[in-house]
C-alpha cells in the first residue's frame, strides 16, 4: 500500500475509483471540474438530491462519461458549512469501506477545501475504512487499494494521516488478533520489534523481574495462567526533557476469562478485547514516534492472562502490590485494576508530569455511558479539561465521572488495606477508578474507561466491527498540545 498525492485533473487520470467529498450544494476545485467534464451531471444528481449531503453515505456513479475512472464514489460531509473534525473520518471511512469489496490497483480522493486537520483526518479515515477485522481469513471481507492518491498540494499532511492511521491499524490488529495467538509472550515480542523499526527505547520485564520488582498484584492476576506475564517500557525521547511530560499506560489482560470469579459464556465471547488499553497506548506510540512530536512520553503496558487453574488467585486472597499495599481480594473478575495497580507504580517512579491510564475496566461504565463513549477520571482537574478538550477537537465522544470520596470508602477492607471491589454494584466504573487513584501517588492523573468503545459487535458504516482504535487520535492530539 502506497499512498501519494496528485494535482493532476481527477478526470484525466487512470485510477479505478474517484471519491469525491459533498461539502455543500457548492462544487468546486476538481469536483467543479468533474462536473464541467461531464456536463453538469454532478450538479444534476446534487440538486435531484440523488447524491446525499449527509455524513458518510454514499452515492456510486458508475461509468460517467468524460471521466476516465469506472467509478466515481460521492460521499457526503454534512450539509453545514463547516463540518466538524469526525465528519471527515466517517466520510472518508465510508467510501474506502464501500470501495473496499474487491481489490483495486488505485483510488484517488478529493475533498474539498479542507484544512490540514481535516485532511489529516480523511486521509487516517481511507485507511481505516478498508482495513477489517478479517485478519485470519483466507477469503478477506475487505480489501485495501493496492495506491492511494490525494488531490491536494499538501504532501506532509497526506504523510501525517498515513502514520496515524498506521497507529491506529496496529491497535486494531492487536485487538482483532485471537487470544490464542496475542497472549502476554507475544505481545511483548511485537512491541519489542517495534524497536527495531522506531526510534522507541523497548524495555521488556519477564515473570522473574516482576517478582525482583516486586509486582505482586499483577503477578497474582497471572500465576493462573500457563502463560508468563510481562510488562513492557517503551521511551519516546523527542525532546531533550529530562523527566517524561507523560506516561500512558495500558491495561493488558490478552484474556479475561473472570478467573475462578468465571464470566458465563457470553460474557467471555469478546474477552481478547481486554487488552485494548495496552494496544492503544502501542499504537499511540508508534505514531508519535514516526510523527517525530517534540516530546518525551514513555508508555507502560502490563500483559497478563486472568485464567482458572489450580494455581489461580483465590477470592479471599491478600496481595501484595509494589507500592506496599496490601489488598483483599474479593473477586478475580476485577482484575485489571490490580494489574494496572503495579504498572501504574512503575510509571510513578520515571517521574512523568502527568499520567493517562487506558483500560477496558468496567462493564459498569457501559452501563452508565453506552458504548460509543470513554469516561474519564481523574486527580487533577485541569489536566482532565486538557484531555477533554483534545477529544472534543478529535470528535471522540468522552464523559467525565465524579469522583467523590464517598467511592473511595467502599474499598476499605476488615483484613487488608483495600478490596479490589466496592461494596455493591452501583458506581462501579468509579470505585474502579478509586482504587487506581491508591497507586498514581501525587501524580496528576486521568484515567479512561474505554471498555464501551474499544471493541464493536457490528459495523459501522465507516470502520468495520471488532476493535476500534478508539483514543489514539485523541492522545496524539494530546501530544502534539504537551507543553514544551
Ligand atoms: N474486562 C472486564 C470489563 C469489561 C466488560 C470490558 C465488558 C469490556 C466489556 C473487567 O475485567 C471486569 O470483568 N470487570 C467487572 C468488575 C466487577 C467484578 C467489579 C465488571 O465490569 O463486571
Ligand atoms: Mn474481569
Ligand atoms: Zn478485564
Amino acid at each position: 500500500m502506497a499512498t501519494a498525492i496528485t494535482q493532476e485533473p481527477l478526470h484525466l487520470i487512470d485510477v479505478d475509483a474517484i471519491v469525491v467529498a459533498l461539502g455543500g450544494s457548492e462544487l468546486s476545485g476538481p469536483a467543479q471540474e468533474l462536473n464541467t467534464q461531464t456536463d453538469g451531471a454532478l450538479q444534476r444528481m446534487i440538486d435531484a438530491n440523488e447524491a446525499s449531503l449527509k455524513v458518510g453515505v454514499t452515492t456510486s456513479w458508475l461509468a460517467p462519461s468524460g471521466i476516465k475512472a469506472p467509478v466515481v464514489m460521492l460521499v457526503g460531509l454534512g450539509s453545514c458549512d463547516s463540518p466538524e473534525n469526525i465528519s471527515y473520518f466517517k466520510a472518508a471511512g465510508a467510501a474506502a469501506k464501500t470501495l473496499a469489496v474487491k481489490q483495486r490497483n488505485t483510488v484517488a480522493y478529493y475533498f474539498p477545501e479542507c484544512d490540514a486537520a481535516a485532511l489529516e483526518t480523511a486521509v487516517s479515515g481511507s485507511l481505516i475504512g478498508c482495513h477489517g477485522q478479517d485478519i485470519c481469513r483466507s477469503k478477506r471481507d475487505l480489501f485495501t487499494p493496492d495506491n492511494i492518491l490525494w488531490a491536494t498540494s499538501d504532501a506532509a499532511t497526506v504523510e501525517n494521516g498515513v502514520i496515524i492511521s498506521q497507529g491506529i491499524n496496529l491497535t486494531r490488529d492487536l485487538v482483532n488478533g485471537p487470544p490464542n495467538m496475542v497472549y502476554p509472550e507475544t505481545f511483548a515480542e511485537q512491541i519489542q520489534s517495534l524497536g527495531e523499526t522506531t526510534s522507541l527505547e523497548i524495555e521488556v520485564w519477564d515473570a522473574a523481574k516482576l517478582t525482583e520488582e516486586k509486582c505482586g498484584s499483577l503477578l497474582a492476576v497471572a500465576q493462573g495462567s500457563a502463560r508468563e506475564a510481562r510488562l513492557v517500557i517503551m521511551r519516546y525521547r523527542g525532546a531533550d526533557v529530562a523527566d517524561p511530560q507523560l506516561a500512558l499506560v495500558g491495561k493488558g489482560v490478552t484474556y479475561d476469562s473472570g478467573g475462578l470469579s468465571l464470566k458465563p459464556s457470553d460474557g467471555q465471547k469478546t474477552m481478547k478485547c481486554d487488552m485494548g488499553g495496552a494496544a492503544t497506548v502501542v499504537g499511540t506510540m508508534q505514531a508519535i514516534s514516526q510523527l517525530k512530536l517534540p516530546c518525551h512520553v514513555i508508555g507502560l503496558v502490563g500483559l497478563v492472562e486472568n485464567m482458572v487453574s489450580s494455581n489461580a488467585y483465590r477470592l479471599g486472597d491478600v496481595i501484595t502490590a509494589r507500592n506496599g499495599k496490601t489488598i483483599e481480594v474479593l473477586n478475580t473478575d476485577a482484575e485489571g485494576r490490580l494489574v494496572l495497580a503495579d504498572v501504574l507504580d512503575v510509571a510513578v517512579g520515571q517521574k512523568p508530569a502527568h499520567m493517562i491510564d487506558l483500560a477496558t475496566l468496567t462493564g459498569a461504565c457501559c452501563i452508565a455511558l453506552g458504548l460509543n463513549v470513554t469516561g474519564f477520571m481523574t486527580n487533577d482537574q485541569d489536566w482532565c479539561d486538557d484531555l477533554t478538550r483534545a477529544a472534543a477537537t478529535t470528535g471522540e465522544q468522552v464523559w467525565q465521572l465524579p469522583m467523590f470520596k464517598e467511592f473511595g470508602s467502599e474499598l476499605q477492607s476488615k483484613v487488608a488495606d483495600l478490596r479490589n471491589i466496592g461494596a455493591g454494584r452501583w458506581g462501579g466504573a468509579i470505585t474502579a477508578g478509586k482504587f487506581l487513584e491508591e497507586f498514581v501517588s501525587e501524580v496528576s492523573w486521568t484515567h479512561m474507561d474505554i471498555a464501551g468503545p474499544a471493541f464493536a459487535d457490528s459495523p459501522k458504516k465507516w470502520v468495520d466491527g471488532g476493535a476500534s482504535g478508539v483514543m489514539v487520535r485523541t492522545l496524539i492530539e494530546v501530544i502534539r498540545q504537551l507543553e514544551k
